[in-house]
């Protein structure tokens, strides 16, 4: 079975596996602490990088699923109709499709993304690719998320779009996923500058404290001993 197949079967799985569960629910306290917690080093990425003014921004998620963290983008001031999802699942994309109406949905392989070159000013994957076992499908992914990205004008003093990477490096309970370490983000996107930001406490962690104490979870999030997951912002090195 080649990984697109084994991905397809694997969703299907886990739509069963997840019904009626609250653990991505925002009613959820451990859910809630690792979105807030995603949501913060998100806001101070791309506050360094001086992506403030989103509604100027047009946005891709490559394996956008439902569609929930293009409407966090919502929040943060991007606008819909500038917002964009490609994913393998038409019916994840049908429910994306229902809470934002006006932007715009793929269905298709984010190997072959359909738009043209340097469309996007930012291009987003968020526990996409620990998702994709194959070494190829992975690395054609993250070259096509290269293709689509504005590139760097040096002549117009502008500086290009970034791409940025939620995902685990470490998941050792999930043999259907691969983390993403630093090293593979360097190989998937080269000729960049990246800026790592191990954030999110160990989800098991969470779901234990987090009902019980708030500051506590913080407090350990900050010693990054404990964290499973990388953001990282990804922006190609000007040509000249
Ligand atoms: C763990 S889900 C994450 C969904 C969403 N990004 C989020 O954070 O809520 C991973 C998503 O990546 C999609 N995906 C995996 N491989 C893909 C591919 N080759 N092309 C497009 N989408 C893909 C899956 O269909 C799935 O919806």
């Amino acid at each position: 079975m080649d990984d697109i197949a084994r991905l397809r079967d694997e969703y299907k799985d886990r739509k069963g596996r997840f019904a009626g569960s609250n653990l991505y629910s925002w009613f959820n306290q451990a859910n809630l602490f690792a979105l807030h917690q995603r949501q913060r080093s998100i806001l101070a990425a791309l506050k360094k990088n001086k992506f403030t003014a989103l509604s100027s921004l047009s946005i891709l998620e490559m394996g956008c699923g439902g569609g929930g963290v293009l409407t966090e983008y919502l929040g943060f001031g991007a606008l819909p109709e500038k917002l964009h999802g490609v994913d393998l699942l038409f019916d994840r994309l049908l429910h994306a499709h229902h809470t934002l109406p006006s932007s715009g949905f793929a269905n298709a392989d984010g190997q072959s993304l359909p738009f043209p070159s340097q469309t996007f000013d930012l291009v987003l994957q968020s526990t996409a690719i620990s998702s994709i076992l194959d070494p190829d499908l992975r690395r054609n992914i993250c070259a096509d998320m290269l293709r689509v990205l504005r590139s760097p004008a040096p002549a117009s003093g502008k500086p290009g779009g970034m791409i940025l990477s939620y995902d685990f490096w470490l998941n050792p309970t999930n043999p259907q996923t691969r983390g993403v370490r630093p090293a593979e983000i360097k190989q998937l996107f080269p000729n960049c500058q990246y800026e790592f930001h191990r954030i999110t406490l160990a989800p098991p962690i969470a779901r234990k404290l987090a009902p019980i104490s708030w500051g506590l979870c913080l407090f350990l999030e900050s010693l990054k001993i404990l964290n499973t997951h990388y953001l990282v912002a990804i922006r190609p090195k000007s040509e000249d």
